[in-house]
């Protein structure tokens, strides 16, 4: 959620009211099934059609875009117009490459939207530095949770991945306070006949700032929009994981309060796009269209023709759902952080002494208590007085009730309890982007750090740093489930080889698995705000060559093509050479890269080239 989640949605609770531009509400209807559709598919056939074709549309924008991109990387010895030719004639070969935002508050949504900026050929300061042009030949991008990535893909989705700086002049940020009339809308969806829950109203509260109304267009009715018909942007992503009721298996909860269980290998991640809502691997494997969420299925078919739900899928519910973490919240707050904590924010990820440890909790405590007791009344009573229990999730009718391909245990549950994927144990949104049918060849992973609830931008600079736990868990569950992905270095290498602080490659030796480049948060300067974070993302890479070595290693490796002398040179110093690190691992609080007294003009003069780590013993002397 948002740093001023708490305070803007009282307010807006509250009954303060200004006038704002917002268009017609359009609530979900029931109306006739589609005769032709297929409701439910396996997950074993693969990608559905529609993504197929829309990957026929995509490639030859992908091509030139790589185009462009390397013209300006400009890798020495690399002939780009004959590797073009080939890709053009070979579409297996084409590249994918993908980006995942995590989530992590304002702080992740400003600083997962300047990763995408610095990547971004429509961005000056990004063609200047010749990293421009990466995010154009991206085909998929995934967002995670509290706001952050969530916030950050949906935002670029609905617009139609404008540039960063139209979206942030445009307003898509703003941190006004939502109208209280904003929630009208969900008057009209109770008396339409549906039931709400808390996604509902913090998806509300979320998709306001994005301007495009009270519910935003609904997430499937993108793929019908000329950006996505002629592959111009990404197929965007978000992820979800679920609460099991009570009685199934799996089933884990607090005081009625259902959430994950807490073992990262066996979780089921939800993705939705603008196509399908499913799960490849755990309790679904299966899929739906997000076009038709919120109808009644069994056995994969509608219960009555004549009540198929459309507009469910509003970017607003979308949003919310992967947002649902509020009675986790209260979980965590009741048992003063010993239950239902996010995977990131565990005490014991934090490589800090116990006093600051300390003073985090009772930070987060404060914070939580604040939501606790002052905003989640208001919202319960705007949901018809009703418990967390009952409605602290995504709820939204099980399109799997009866399907056999499913789990048991989820044929025979009616509602979907959808809360926020960080909850378990997947930080990073990497789990859709790596399913073997997408045929990932580059991913590019923008975790974030931060620990503190509601706290300003500053306070995460001082803790909650990541140490690499949560790709481990994300490599953990891949090999639980069959899923190509690097070998990882464990903690300690991590934060011994400043992995956490500058971006390093995973993979390089590997062919068979996404070639993944981890660029964690770092500090740079005191001015945290959005100006701030995107410029270190865009100054942070002036290792430019290697990022475009890496977006055409697995295509030259399977068109059995040389690799660039100075890629391989790129891949030695910046990729993890499959060595642990002895000794014991530093206590990481990353001093500011500026002092703090220095003025915002001083600040906005720098450029800051990072001193990578000393892994690779010629790092000063190549060229990348
Ligand atoms: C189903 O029919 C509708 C309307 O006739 C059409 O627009 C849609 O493309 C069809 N869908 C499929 C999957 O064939
Ligand atoms: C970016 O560069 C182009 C080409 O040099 C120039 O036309 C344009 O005005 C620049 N945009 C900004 C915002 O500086
Ligand atoms: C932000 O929203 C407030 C309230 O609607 C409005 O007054 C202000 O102009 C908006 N700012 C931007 C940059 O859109
Ligand atoms: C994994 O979780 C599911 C429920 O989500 C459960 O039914 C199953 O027993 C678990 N498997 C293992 C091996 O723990
Ligand atoms: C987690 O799930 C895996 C199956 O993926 C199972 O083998 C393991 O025992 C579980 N761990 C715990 C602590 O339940
Ligand atoms: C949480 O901490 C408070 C204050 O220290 C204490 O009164 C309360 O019993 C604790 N609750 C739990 C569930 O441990
Ligand atoms: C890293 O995080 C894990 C998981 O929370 C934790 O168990 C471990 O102690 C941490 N290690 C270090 C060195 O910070
Ligand atoms: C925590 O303790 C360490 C050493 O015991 C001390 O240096 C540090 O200043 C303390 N931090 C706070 C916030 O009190
Ligand atoms: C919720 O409770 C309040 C106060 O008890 C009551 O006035 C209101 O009518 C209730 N609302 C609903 C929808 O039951
Ligand atoms: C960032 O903060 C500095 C110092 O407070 C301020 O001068 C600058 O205008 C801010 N930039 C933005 C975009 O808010
Ligand atoms: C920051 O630097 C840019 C050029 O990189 C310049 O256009 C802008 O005016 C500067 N802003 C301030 C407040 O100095
Ligand atoms: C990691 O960074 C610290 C602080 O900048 C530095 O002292 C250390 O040498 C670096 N370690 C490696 C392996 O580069």
């Amino acid at each position: 959620m948002r740093a001023t989640y708490s305070s803007t949605l009282a307010i807006a609770l509250g009954g303060s009211v200004f006038a704002a531009a917002v268009s017609p509400p359009t609530p979900p209807a029931y109306g006739a099934c589609p005769s032709n559709a297929t409701y439910v598919r396996p997950a074993s056939e693969g990608l559905s059609p529609e993504e197929s074709t829309w990957l026929d549309w995509r490639r030859p924008q992908v091509v030139s875009a790589l185009q462009s991109y390397l013209t300006l990387a400009a890798i020495p010895g690399f002939d780009v117009s004959a590797y073009i030719s080939t890709l053009s004639a070979t579409s297996s070969a084409v590249p994918v490459i993908g980006q995942s935002f995590s989530g992590g508050g304002t702080r992740a949504t400003i600083g997962r939207i300047g990763f995408y900026q610095s990547f971004d050929s429509r961005y000056n300061k990004s063609v200047a530095a010749k990293t421009g042009g990466l995010s154009q030949a991206t085909t998929y991008v995934a967002g995670r949770t509290v706001s952050g990535g969530c916030e950050a893909t949906m935002a670029l989705a609905i617009n139609d991945f404008t540039d960063v700086q139209t979206l942030v002049t445009g307003g898509a940020f703003n941190n006004s306070a939502v109208p209280s009339s904003a929630y009208e809308i969900l008057e009209l969806k109770a008396k339409a006949g549906f039931n709400l829950s808390i996604s509902d109203v913090v998806g509300v509260n979320e998709i306001f700032y994005a301007a495009k109304g009270l519910l935003g267009p609904t997430f499937s009715s993108l793929f019908s929009s000329a950006a996505y018909t002629n592959g111009s942007v990404p197929l965007p992503f978000l992820i979800m994981a679920e609460g099991i009721p009570q009685g199934l298996p799996g089933s884990n909860s607090y005081n009625g309060i259902l959430f994950p269980v807490n073992n990262a290998t066996n979780q089921t991640i939800y993705e939705i796009s603008p196509i399908e809502f499913g799960s490849w691997q755990g309790r679904a494997k299966a899929f739906t269209p997000t076009s038709l969420l919120g109808t009644t299925l069994n056995a994969g078919v509608p219960v009555n023709q004549s009540e198929c739900v459309t507009g469910w899928d509003s970017s607003a519910w979308v949003l919310g759902a992967a947002l649902s973490a509020q009675a986790d919240w209260v979980v965590i707050q009741d048992t003063n952080n010993t239950v239902g904590e996010f995977s990131r924010r565990k005490r014991a990820e934090l490589a800090y002494p116990a006093n600051e440890t300390e003073i985090e909790d009772q930070k987060q405590a404060q914070s939580l208590g604040v939501f606790v007791t002052e905003v989640l009344p208001g919202i319960l009573t705007l949901l018809g007085n009703a418990t967390i229990q009952e409605v602290g999730y995504g709820l939204v009718a099980n399109p799997f009730l009866g399907y056999t391909n499913s789990e048991v245990g989820l044929q025979k549950q009616a509602t979907l309890a959808l809360v926020d994927a960080g909850e378990s144990g997947q930080e990073s949104p990497i789990w859709p982007l790596i399913q073997p049918a997408r045929k990932m060849d580059f991913l590019l992973v923008f975790p974030s750090p931060t620990l503190s609830f509601f706290t300003d931008l500053s306070s995460s600079f001082k803790s909650g740093w990541m140490n690499g736990t949560n790709l481990i868990n994300t490599a953990s569950m891949a090999i639980a489930n069959n899923v190509p992905f690097p070998k990882l270095p464990n903690v300690n290498t991590f934060l011994i080889n400043n992995y956490t602080l500058a971006p390093v490659f995973f993979g390089c030796n590997e062919p068979e698995v996404p070639l993944v480049l981890f660029v964690a948060d770092a500090p740079y300067s005191a001015y945290s705000n959005a100006t701030t974070v995107m410029r270190r993302s865009h100054t942070n890479f002036q290792q430019h060559r290697a990022n475009a070595c890496g977006s055409i290693l697995r295509s030259l490796e399977r068109l059995g093509q040389p690799i660039p002398d100075q890629c391989t040179l790129c891949f030695k110093q910046h990729c993890w050479q499959g060595e642990m690190a002895t000794g014991t691992p530093p206590f990481v609080a990353p001093a500011l890269l500026l002092s703090p007294s220095t003025t915002f003009a001083q600040w906005n003069a720098t450029t800051w080239t990072p001193a990578f780590s000393a892994t690779a013993p010629n790092a000063s002397t190549t060229g990348s």
